[in-house]
């Protein structure tokens, strides 16, 4: 069986959720995949904590070049975060003839065109379903099976932070702090979760969603961004009364040939199916012209739903690599 060797750059949330999930179905994802799939370095920062957390000493290392500039491994997993140096070390991975999979919306968002073109142009893979929407296989979906539509909107609930916290507000009468330091501990939130709060990270989350669907490419600093650190406990019991929730949604439609786009809080009505979505969960909402409206549903954040996404890559690409 072809083995195919994996660098994962970081050990946090989502990378050591990837490890953890590559181990325990790593017989079923060989029966699936044709291939025996092995993490072979894991870059740490901080080795000790790595270690903490169950990497075996024998794969971490705390030089970045080691595990990038290693001729022996196929795809390079950054999960480091943030734009860079995860961009350069993402770069650098392609010119060195590596595939690159990613959950780093930050990074994507921002560098979404060097990162596609560099891709192509060293002739390797770069998938980064986990992006967006955490578990949830939309990007995927949108390039795959949903790609003979013309997209006429996407509407999402793409931050589990948020909308964990505006649901504990909501249902369980929580204060803004306590549900945030909730959501921290839980592992949602970023490690500034100022990005969750202020609707940053929903921005970069649109930013990508808009290039799938409309093949449009907007900075995330130019998506006019509201987040939800000025909701009350009043505005959500206002909204109680008109029988809505609060939601944080990131939009975009297209009006003629022009596209409207924004990330804000809004109020949706108990009819729409985006307000039964609650906790960490997300939801992307999407109208194309032949398949009509449908939802994506699932969780948006964590280690395993996250893990789950940046795997089903890492397999796509495995089938892919040319090595016997
Ligand atoms: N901080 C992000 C969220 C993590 O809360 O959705 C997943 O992208």
């Amino acid at each position: 069986m072809k083995k195919v060797k994996i660098g994962l750059l970081g050990f946090g949330t989502v990378a050591g959720g990837t490890f953890d999930i590559l181990k325990k179905n790593a017989k079923l994802i060989s029966k699936r995949s044709g291939c025996e799939i092995e993490v072979a370095k894991v870059f740490a920062r901080n080795i000790e904590k790595a270690l903490a957390k169950g990497l075996p000493a024998e794969l971490a290392t705390s030089n970045v070049d080691e595990v990038i500039c290693d001729d022996t491994i196929d795809t390079i997993v950054e999960a480091i975060g943030g734009i860079e140096p995860a961009t350069e070390y993402m770069l650098k991975s392609m010119k060195a003839g590596k595939h690159v999979v990613t959950p780093n919306k930050a990074a994507v968002a921002a560098n979404y065109k060097e990162l596609t073109e560099t891709a192509i142009a060293n002739n390797v893979s770069f998938r980064f379903e986990a992006s967006v929407g955490g578990g949830i296989p939309a990007l995927t979906a949108i390039q795959e099976a949903l790609s003979g539509n013309e997209f006429l909107e996407v509407m999402g609930i793409v931050n589990g932070t948020t909308n964990y916290i505006l649901s504990c507000m909501q249902a369980d009468g929580m204060e803004y702090k306590d549900a945030l330091k909730d959501a921290q501990i839980k592992g949602f939130a970023e490690a500034d979760p100022t990005a969750d709060v202020e609707g940053v990270d929903a921005a970069n989350k649109l930013s990508i969603l808009m290039t799938l669907c409309f093949d449009k490419y907007v900075k995330p600093g130019d998506i006019p961004t509201t987040g939800i650190s000025n909701i009350t406990m009043k505005d959500i019991e206002d909204a109680e009364s008109k029988d809505s929730k609060i939601k944080l949604i990131a939009s975009a439609k297209l009006s003629g040939d022009q596209l409207e786009y924004s990330v804000k809080p809004v109020l949706i009505p108990n009819s729409h199916p985006l307000a039964s979505v609650s906790r960490e969960y997300n939801a992307i909402y999407l109208t194309g012209d032949a398949v009509g409206e449908l939802m994506f549903y699932g969780a948006g954040a964590g280690a395993f739903p996250t893990g789950s996404a940046v795997v089903g890559d890492v397999i796509a690409i495995s089938k892919t690599v040319n090595k016997y």
